[in-house]
């Protein structure tokens, strides 16, 4: 079985993806390990439950987890979290626990020293990920992922604890909008750099373009209305004023950023198009939904994008609403 933390307010959502699961909580378990999971935060592969009455027997309980598991060779990681409480209690015990490991580890074979202690970067092929999460003082989960299986299944193990990544603060962006980009960029392990080019689809008032323009990318921003007046004076970005649905750049660009209020099937169908005619390296694309019912649609794009793509992800981003963001790498040939 498998232990899968559903996003906010997505409890049932996540339940629908996984064709049925037990559900505690924000806890769900399943046999089922999809590729895509849109509504869960974080997944914990083959989880088990565990009894540790103390800080020492949870890193004893740990350390055993992983002795003759975790590969000789590789880095791993301990994603170690509070699911319990108001206060900083939770914080501070697995701040005593990792202590506590750290201690044992010193005793250890060498391959269980290269522990990257506090890496949020993306996994790669030689990173393992264990994950301890205290549902109470005494007891919680366990979950041991060898190299690659994170890497392999970054698309659902998120490389960031919990899966969560707190909405970025500017004040001089427009909109709050701008933390979707931010979130998206961090989750794939790739920014918007320097002299790429971007089309921002449904841009108005300019908070994505923004994030763009501080990169130092160039910019075609499309919409009906006009994006604030800095912004539209920016040397790098053009305005292109007309129907997003309609637009084709004339040559592939670096990235396909889309965050047009529309119905799902159609942002959907428009990311869909842009990969087959290869017009895109990267992309972030939100589909917004009214309610819950169209959620089910989400169902086409898992099937179609993944072989569009060297990597897709799809997923209810920390900075989302009643939104889903599809985001990744295009494709080579
Ligand atoms: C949520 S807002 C985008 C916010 C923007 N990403 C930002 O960060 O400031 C959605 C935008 O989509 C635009 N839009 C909706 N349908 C459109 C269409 N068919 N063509 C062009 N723009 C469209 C709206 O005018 C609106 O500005």
């Amino acid at each position: 079985m498998h232990t899968f933390l559903a996003a906010d307010d997505a409890i049932e959502p996540l339940a629908g993806e996984l064709g049925g699961a037990d559900m505690e909580g924000v806890w769900l378990r399943s046999e089922n390990l999809p590729a895509h999971l849109a509504f869960a935060r974080q997944t914990l592969p083959r989880a088990r439950r565990v009894e540790a009455a103390s800080v020492n027997a949870w890193a004893d309980q740990i350390l055993q987890s992983i002795v003759g598991v975790l590969p000789e060779e590789g880095t791993w990681r301990l994603h170690l979290w509070p699911a319990y409480g108001e206060g900083r209690a939770g914080e501070h015990r697995c701040r005593l626990i990792r202590s506590a490991l750290v201690e044992k580890l010193k005793k250890q074979r060498r391959a269980l020293m290269r522990c990257q202690e506090e890496s949020q970067e993306p996994f790669t092929r030689s990173t393992s990920l264990v994950q301890a999460v205290l549902t109470s003082p005494g007891s919680g989960l366990l979950s041991v992922s060898a190299a690659p299986e994170p890497h392999e299944l970054r698309s659902i193990i998120s490389a960031y604890p919990a899966g969560h990544i707190t909405p970025a603060e500017d004040k001089t962006a427009p909109s709050r909008a701008f933390a979707k980009v931010i979130e998206a960029e961090m989750r794939l392990g790739r920014r918007i750099m320097k002299n790429e080019t971007c089309v921002d689809l449904g841009a108005s008032p300019g908070s994505w373009s923004h994030v763009a323009l501080l990169r130092g990318a160039h910019v075609t921003a499309v919409d009906r209305s006009p994006l604030r007046a800095d912004l539209m004076r920016h040397p790098r970005l053009h305005f292109h004023q007309g129907d997003a649905f309609k637009f084709r750049p004339p040559e592939p660009v670096d990235w396909l950023l889309c965050d047009i209020i529309a119905a799902p099937q159609r942002s959907m169908d428009l990311l869909l198009d842009w990969l087959r005619a290869r017009l895109m390296r990267a992309f972030i694309v939100t589909i917004k939904f009214k309610g819950t019912d169209e959620y089910g649609q989400l169902d086409t794009l898992k099937q179609n994008a993944p072989p569009l793509c060297a990597d897709f992800r799809l997923t209810r981003l920390c900075a989302n609403k009643n939104e889903v963001c599809a985001f990744g790498i295009a494709a080579r040939e």
